[in-house]
């Protein structure tokens, strides 16, 4: 039995100590924001905030989160700065990536408020997007951030 906590809410898990987190994430908890893209930690796709911290979640075993603070992207509820920003930028295209880039850009928020491009160019390094959304990403992280574009 694993406990954690997701989106606020403690989570006992009858599970593999090895399934990785985005298993569980979707398949136990039944919250399928978090996507599954490369499943090797390339793509960013599965991206969730593990003690705040921007985390891969194809690529991390349940038992290595045990005791610790999920979040995923429903945490965010719709109205975050960065999704309002997302929707008047327009940044979605197929949207497959999108919740991954959203969580690597709420960790650079939340330990950067106001982030320079430098800033926003290493934290979102790893998020693909085969719809090449990248300078609408950028845009809308700036948005959300107040600083100018
Ligand atoms: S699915 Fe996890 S990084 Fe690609
Ligand atoms: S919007 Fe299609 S993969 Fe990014």
């Amino acid at each position: 039995m694993i406990e954690l906590t997701i989106n606020g809410k403690a989570h006992r898990l009858d599970a593999d100590p090895e399934m990785p987190l985005l298993w569980a994430i979707r398949d136990l908890v039944g919250l399928t924001g978090t996507k599954y893209g490369c499943g090797v930690a390339q793509c960013g796709a599965c991206t969730v905030h593990v003690d705040g911290v921007a985390t891969r979640s194809c690529s991390i075993p349940l038992q290595s989160v045990a005791g610790s603070k999920v979040t995923t992207i429903e945490a965010l509820g719709g109205s975050h700065p960065l999704q309002k920003a997302w929707e008047e930028m327009q940044v979605p295209q197929c949207g497959y990536c999108q919740s991954g880039q959203i969580m690597s850009a709420a960790a650079l928020l939340q330990d950067t408020p106001k982030p320079t491009d430098a800033d926003i160019d290493a934290a979102m390094d790893g998020n693909l997007c085969r719809c090449g959304t990248y300078p609408r990403i950028k845009a809308a992280i700036k948005r959300a951030a107040g600083v100018a574009s």
